[in-house]
């Protein structure tokens, strides 16, 4: 088992994250060992409750069962799920508790940031994509037809419960798309300004075999490195004022080409790693960095064998880049490899991404 804590400065808040791989149904007394007496409302993914439902020990009115898939993380479900706690009549002593990946963390964890302004929540993140990144660092939301994410807020939970148990029951294209994230820490952890070192590439390097295979230990180790480089940069900067956009390593170009692909042919962590490979070309070609550091970079995604995607129309790309949330009018924003684990923040306009790649 291990222990974090994450303090966010601009808030009181300070919350565990605990990591365990005991018996799924354990836990349930660790859910109630923080809610106490007080009321509470599970938001359990139709997947995880289907294979793993009955460890929640609460009445059917007292769990919400969403619908798999990205469309369902919508302004319609988001009522759906406000309505039943107004139904429950939760009070802002009670808990939401988000059972599931990051379409269940993202829309729980708003309904508990706008219930009555804000009641408590737990994150149980059940994939690995949510353990690593999105049930971490209080970001909530919901998709609008104009774009994702594009409604929410930033609400920390009062503590992440994550059992490596539940990736066993995750199918490999699932798993591997949140080792597109877990690959990500490892190329921006110098910059995440973390106390310990972790060295995660290396890390990667030699456990490929034991993280593939989920070998428990392992899993618990990783998502504590990720965890902790996480909690570093979020800490500095909770509303990503700044040192939060290194989050955002290979995310720009990922965006773009989820965006061309309506979300349809890859998934995340697939479309993450062909937008690392994106920067690590760009900053290679820069003269930011040098071929060895990229070659290490290649190594490392080819040991995971993520699957391939092709180069896209760079126009189409730009275009795509330009109609993201985060972009910006002075250019397209790229967080791009600097030194060893190390990024830093450009900002380009057409006409230098053309040099590099039109
Ligand atoms: N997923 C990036 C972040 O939490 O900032």
């Amino acid at each position: 088992m291990q222990t974090l804590n994450v303090k966010i400065n601009s808030s009181e808040k300070s919350y565990p994250i605990i990591i365990k791989n005991n018996d799924i149904p354990e836990l349930y007394s660790e859910i109630l060992d923080i809610t106490g007496k007080n009321n509470c409302l599970a938001v359990i993914s139709q997947k995880v409750f289907q294979l793993f439902g009955n460890f929640l020990n609460l009445p059917k009115e007292r769990i919400f069962i969403l619908k798999d898939g990205e469309k369902e993380k919508n302004f319609k479900t988001y009522q759906k799920i406000l309505d039943r706690a107004l139904k429950l009549k939760l009070t802002r002593n009670d808990f939401i508790i988000a059972v599931g990946g990051g379409v269940c963390g993202d829309i729980a964890g708003f309904a508990a940031a706008t219930y009555m302004r804000g009641i408590h929540l737990i994150q149980v993140p059940t994939t690995l994509l949510a353990c690593v990144d999105s049930s971490v660092g209080g970001k909530t939301g919901i998709d609008t037809d104009y774009g994702k994410n594009l409604v929410g807020s930033f609400y920390q939970p009062d503590a992440v419960l994550i059992n490596t148990n539940f990736l066993n029951s995750l199918d490999d294209r699932q798993f591997k798309t949140g080792l597109g994230e877990v690959i990500k820490y490892a190329f921006i952890e110098k910059s995440c300004k973390c106390e310990e070192d972790f060295n995660l590439i290396n890390y990667l390097t030699l456990n490929a075999d034991q993280i593939l295979n989920r070998d428990a230990k392992t899993l618990e180790e990783l998502i504590k490195i990720c965890i902790s480089l996480k909690i570093s940069v979020v800490e500095k900067d909770e509303k990503e004022g700044n040192l939060r956009k290194i989050l955002n390593f290979g995310h720009t170009y990922a965006h773009a080409i989820e965006q061309i692909t309506r979300y349809k042919k890859y998934t995340h962590g697939e479309a993450v790693v062909k937008g690392i490979e994106f920067v690590f070309n760009m900053a290679y070609k820069m003269g930011l960095i040098l071929e060895s550091y990229k070659f290490v970079a290649e190594d490392l995604i080819k040991k995971y064998n993520f699957k391939q995607i092709p180069d896209f129309n760079i126009n189409k790309v730009i275009s795509a880049m330009k109609l993201d949330k985060k972009a910006h009018p002075d250019g397209i924003v790229f967080i791009l490899p600097s030194d060893c684990a190390a990024v830093k923040e450009y900002k380009m306009v057409d006409n230098e991404i053309l040099k590099y790649f039109g």
